[in-house]
């Protein structure tokens, strides 16, 4: 749940480290820090809280060098604090680590390296690394690393600098992600693309347990055994203007915006030719007996928007879905006749990895969607298909989730079809359909004056509850996570028919309820439920295309383009994306980046 870079290179290292941080930030954003090579030492800056006060004391101690690393931290171990902060030295300070992820055996590694006489000056689980590699270090560095990875336990990726190797740069990972970039003026280590997007676009994906030494003229791989390897080095096509902000208060309005294009893609990814529409045109789904979903957060939420998908077009006798972190234990009942679709933005969020794993340990044939090319679950699944996404920066997903979705469509009906359930005329009206949404929402974008002015009177709700039957409750899920990440409004979301079995307790005087609206069959049902909170004092804001209402001061509708109401959660969110957005930046909050959350959550 950090963000590490590293640079060495003819020019200077601390502009590049800061600017790569600064790409990182949605990794983390309780302190941050920067160690760069120095002939008397390391210079060493780390400072809890925002990049801005590690870069106001930056700009007052100005310090250059050709090699650097630094980090942006979420804190696991020890409090946010300057000490607390990475890069953690050595107690001789002969070698300096930044690190992204957890050691789950640093208590008893620490008591041992204290019980040496070792003085540890953080709290943190990081810092064993830094000592355990000055206690084994004997003048090569690459035995260092390789004989300090044997002993860790957990996750790492790990950039390290060694006060006696002035050219080197090491680094090497276990499921933490990390990339090694290559330009003409140096060469990079980042958990990320983007921090290294305006450098190269040239990058080598390491692998667990490789270790790799740059300098400034090249880049070196070895395996465990310390035997040199070849990578491939990778193009990335995301262009530098998709990694910023262009000219939007925030990416995550900039990212709401950009659905219409990234659904294109993604769709024409898996309908018309390419890697995506191989894959989903190989899998033989008649040869399974169950489907289960798993995924964590707004992932879930897809998933489970997807099983009332699966159930409707597929007619599938066991579809599941699961939270990631409830599925790794809960002793699931699934084999070889098990498809498990396994969905995850990063592809790196710890749970969602275990997941898959213990599915794979069962015999079950994986199915990943992913958005970051390189990424832990986009390599380990047996199949993975790739959201057309690009980067997205803001912590709270919007377009991530939105493709997610149209990949989970365009499986659902092609599994339909192979499984004879939909017939020819009917998939290409359901494709047709598909094909209108990026257009739909554009014309939602017509309307944003509207949902901004309403979001705006919004602001002073304690609670706002999302209510929907059937497809449309799976998306007020989505909604009530999205609005209470980013505005910390306390909201829930109810099955509308659930109301009356507890939940309708909570609603009085000043209380909202967005009541979803675009299940045609089930209007009359929902349009009750709104009525049961009216008559209690609570207002209600209708979201979809199946209502007809007449508005008033407690009662108001945003009216949704029609579609085919299995795919209408994808135009749903986009308006519940710009509430939460609108409130959020009403109240003045950092929005892409709230309080005590992370884009990528790689510890449980
Ligand atoms: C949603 O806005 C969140 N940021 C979060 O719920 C996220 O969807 C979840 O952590 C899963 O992440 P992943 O898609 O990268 O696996």
């Amino acid at each position: 749940m950090c963000g590490i870079i590293g640079y060495v290179g003819s020019e200077n290292s601390v502009p590049i480290i800061v600017d790569g941080l600064k790409k990182l930030e949605y990794r983390g954003y309780d302190s941050a820090g920067i160690a760069v090579y120095g002939d008397e030492g390391f210079g060493v800056i780390k400072k809890k809280g925002r990049l801005t006060e590690l870069e106001a004391v930056l700009n007052k101690n100005p310090f250059t060098s050709h090699m650097g690393i630094g980090h942006t931290r979420w804190a696991t171990h020890g409090e946010p604090s300057d000490i607390n902060s990475h890069p953690h030295l050595g107690s001789r300070n002969k070698i300096a680590i930044v690190h992204n992820g957890i050691i789950e055996n640093y208590k008893e590694l620490k008591e041992r390296l204290e019980r040496k006489g070792v003085t540890f000056a953080s709290q943190t689980d990081s810092e064993v690394i830094a000592q355990l590699a000055e206690l084994y270090y004997n003048g090569d560095i690459i035995d260092t690393v390789i004989k300090v990875s044997a002993h860790l336990e957990g996750s790492y990726a790990l950039g390290i600098m060694c006060l006696d190797d002035p050219d080197n740069l090491i680094a090497v990972k276990k499921d933490n992600p990390l990339i090694v970039g290559i330009s003409e003026h140096g060469n990079f280590i980042a958990s990320d693309v983007p921090a290294i997007l305006s450098h190269t676009n040239k990058v080598y994906y390491l692998s667990d347990n490789e270790i790799t030494v740059l300098r400034k003229g090249g880049v070196e791989f070895f395996n465990s055994d310390k035997e040199p390897i070849s990578k491939t080095l990778e193009t990335i096509n995301w262009s530098l203007d998709s990694a910023e902000k262009g000219g939007y208060q925030h990416f995550m309005l900039k990212e709401i915006m950009e659905q219409p294009k990234v659904l294109r893609d993604t769709l024409s990814s898996a309908l018309l030719s390419g890697e995506n529409k191989n894959i989903i045109d190989s899998i033989d789904i008649s040869k399974f007996n169950k489907i289960a979903i798993t995924a964590c957060g707004s992932a879930y939420n897809a998933g489970v928007v997807s099983k009332y998908v699966f159930e409707r077009l597929c007619r599938f006798s066991s579809i599941e879905v699961e939270l990631a972190s409830e599925f790794r234990y809960k002793d699931a009942v699934i084999d070889e006749n098990t498809l498990v679709i396994l969905i995850s933005q990063s592809g790196e969020t710890a749970d969602t990895i275990a997941a898959l794993r213990e599915s794979k340990a069962r015999g079950s044939v994986t199915l990943a969607i992913v958005n970051v090319v390189g990424s832990t679950i986009a390599k380990e699944a047996d199949y993975t298909i790739f959201t057309a996404a690009g980067p997205e920066i803001a912590v709270a997903t919007t377009k991530a989730f939105s493709t997610q979705l149209a990949l989970l469509y365009v499986l659902a009906v092609k599994f339909g079809c192979k499984l004879g359930k939909i017939p020819p005329d009917m998939e290409s009206s359901l494709i047709a359909e598909l094909n209108t949404i990026p257009e739909k929402i554009s014309a939602i974008f017509e309307h944003v004056d509207y949902i901004q002015k309403y979001a705006s009177a919004c602001i002073s709700y304690k609670n706002i509850f999302f209510i929907g039957r059937n497809i449309d409750y799976a998306i007020a899920l989505e909604g009530s996570l999205k609005l209470k990440e980013i505005s910390y409004t306390h909201s829930e979301a109810y099955a509308g028919g659930e109301l009356k079995h507890g939940p309708i307790s909570l609603v009085e005087e000043n209380t909202l309820v967005v009541t979803l609206s675009s299940c045609g069959r089930l209007f009359s049902k929902i349009f009750s439920n709104a009525e049961q909170v009216i008559s209690r004092g609570a207002k209600v804001l209708f979201v979809g295309n199946a209502c007809e209402v007449e508005t008033s001061d407690k009662v108001s509708l945003i009216k949704l383009p029609g579609i085919h109401e299995l795919f209408s959660p994808s135009l749903s969110v986009v308006v519940l994306q710009l509430f939460s957005y609108y409130v959020a930046a009403n109240k003045g909050l950092d929005i892409d980046k709230p309080r005590n959350l992370a884009k990528s959550v790689t510890v449980e």
